[in-house]
């Protein structure tokens, strides 16, 4: 089933996600759902939060986009209780958008690496360390599950210039060809 994208300016991105435990209802229903909704919005992660869940769950499929970076052939992955315990190595720059903001899309630094810990869909846990475009993917969604944006990190003066985006965000005065849900 496609779900609602919440949209920028909705109050459930901005919260901090909680872990869940293996006994959540409907889990694999969800992570189903969530494959749906971002596949169907051409997208290549998706965080619970942005479909109205506050709870720290996410799925990431980089597989569409090995045409151009080979790194990420075969990369779907699915993070519960996913928590970032370190971000080291040098900071890139590279453009994000996101299925919350559409019609956005900013230059973002970011680490390099990442050291995270989570639990796949069995709740076994992992710690392990990612690098490049998936450490980058990663931590954008992330910062979903502790209610940030990648319009928090990008420069006053280019948030001044979206400000218009924004509003129309929060409006909910968009064109989207997927399914979206909007705070007012
Ligand atoms: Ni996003």
């Amino acid at each position: 089933m496609i779900l609602p994208v919440y949209l920028y300016g909705h109050p459930v991105l901005r919260k901090v996600a909680e872990d869940i435990d293996s006994d959540y209802p409907g889990l694999s229903a969800l992570i189903k759902n969530m494959y749906e909704t971002m596949y169907n919005a051409d997208g290549v992660g998706l965080a619970a939060p942005q479909t109205g869940l506050s709870i720290r769950v996410l799925v990431i499929d980089l597989d569409a986009l090995s045409e151009n970076i080979p790194e990420v052939k075969g990369f779907k992955k699915i993070f519960i209780n996913a928590h970032v315990i370190e971000l080291s190595g040098e900071e890139v720059i590279r453009e994000e958008g996101c299925l919350s903001l559409p019609g956005i899309h900013e230059n973002v630094k970011r680490s390099s690496r990442v050291r995270l810990k989570y639990m796949d869909e069995n709740f076994v846990p992992y710690e392990e360390v990612f690098e490049g475009y998936k450490s980058r993917v990663i931590q954008h969604e992330m910062d979903h599950l502790d209610g940030k944006l990648f319009i928090d990190r990008i420069s006053p003066i280019r948030k001044q210039m979206i400000k218009g985006k924004l509003n129309n965000l929060i409006a909910g005065k968009i064109n989207c060809d997927y399914r979206t849900k909007s705070v007012k």
